[in-house]
């Protein structure tokens, strides 16, 4: 079954024609990163207007790529949450629209369960059944959680943040060191010249239980609002000077003690797994890759991570998850709306399929 796949959560617009789940026909991303970096961070308005702009032709471009034609689509899927409302609707507007019009089936998917299937993208990569029960540290710009995946749509939410994600503590931390957006990219390519332990930042755990996450081991959860703080106070104590001889040390610094706090709650809430799999954008942070490698093997398990043009925000793991079997299919499709908040674990998720 080849589905083409619409990603507009964010700011990447994107689509792509994947083939039975696994073999990316196509892949179009279309980054709105210029747009936003004069801002500091993703502006919702102009997100949404420049989806409207593109989504158009970055369609038409993943169907020509394919090689399939648009009879050789057999459904559509679509992101419906979490992300941006405005956003979100851009894509869920196309995918109805076209699903409608061409008589093809209609999929809807939530975004952070693809983000955990994109390492079970490509003709190579193994299926999830070969390796269920695993562990998956879900790293992005929004969000940051540990998840036990029993299989396609049967997750148990270990620990999450509390507060900030850790891709936006990267995007904060690079923006009080005047380093421009999106911050991980250029702390993780700034810190390979610094000194990791010049600093020693917060590693921002979760003590106390907490009414507002009744699901979550609070051993298992992250917090990284501090460590921004810690930042902005060595930075009032200590100006960088002009020659900023010192900054890839801090930068090294901020980014350790995000990357040691993943990998020890991700070791930490190790039980029966043979995988653990690390996915999102912070995932192709070069630090973070090399620590959970390490962790893993002095655990005795596997480290999974989806290829580099699967780790951001793309449509192959939309339209992979769908052709794989996952997400919401039928009149519950054609029916949804945005769900800014989507809750990976929620019943609400998952009552088309139980139905
Ligand atoms: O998964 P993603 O594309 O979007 C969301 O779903 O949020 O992740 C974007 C995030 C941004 O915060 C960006 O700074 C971060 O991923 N990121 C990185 C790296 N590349 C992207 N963080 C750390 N190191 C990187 N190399
Ligand atoms: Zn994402």
């Amino acid at each position: 079954m080849n589905v083409l796949g619409i990603e507009t959560s964010c700011d990447e617009t994107s689509a792509a024609v994947v083939a039975g789940g696994k073999k990316v026909l196509s892949s179009v991303v279309f980054s709105q990163i210029p747009l936003h970096r004069p801002y500091g961070g993703v502006v919702p308005e102009i997100a949404s207007r420049s989806h409207v702009e593109n989504l158009p032709e970055v369609i038409r471009q993943a169907v020509e790529k394919s090689g399939a034609g648009w009879d050789g689509i057999d459904a559509i899927a679509f992101t419906y949450g979490p992300g941006l409302a405005s956003s979100l609707l851009v894509g869920i507007s196309a995918a109805k629209g076209l699903a409608f019009s061409l008589g093809k089936p209609l999929i809807a998917i939530d975004h952070i369960e693809a983000h955990i299937y994109s390492v079970f993208l490509g003709e190579d990569a193994l299926l999830p059944s070969e390796i269920s029960p695993f562990l998956c540290l879900v790293v992005s710009g929004g969000h940051t959680a540990l998840v036990r995946v029993e299989g396609i749509g049967r997750y148990k939410l270990l620990g999450r943040t509390a507060d900030d994600a850790a891709g936006e503590a990267f995007d904060k931390g690079a923006n009080l060191l005047g380093l421009g957006y999106p911050g991980g990219p250029v702390i993780d390519k700034i810190a390979k010249d610094g000194d990791p332990s010049m600093i020693s930042f917060p590693r921002g755990r979760q003590k106390k239980e907490r009414n507002d996450m009744p699901d979550c081991d609070p051993n298992l959860c992250f917090s990284f609002s501090g460590l921004k703080t810690a930042l902005l106070y060595y930075l009032k104590k200590h100006p960088l000077s002009k020659s900023k001889s010192e900054l890839p040390s801090i930068a090294a610094s901020y980014q350790e003690a995000i990357v040691e706090a993943l990998t020890d709650r991700a070791m930490k809430a190790l039980t029966d797994e043979r995988y653990v799999a690390c996915v999102g954008g912070v995932s192709l942070n070069s630090r973070l890759r090399q620590k959970m490698k390490e962790a893993v093997e002095l655990n005795g398990v596997s480290l999974l991570l989806a290829q580099p043009a699967y780790c951001a925000d793309n449509a192959a793991m939309v339209a992979g998850l769908a052709g794989a079997g996952g997400g919401l299919v039928g009149s519950h499709a054609f029916d949804i709306d945005a769900d800014p908040s989507l809750e990976l674990c929620s019943e609400k998720q998952f009552a088309g399929i139980i139905e």
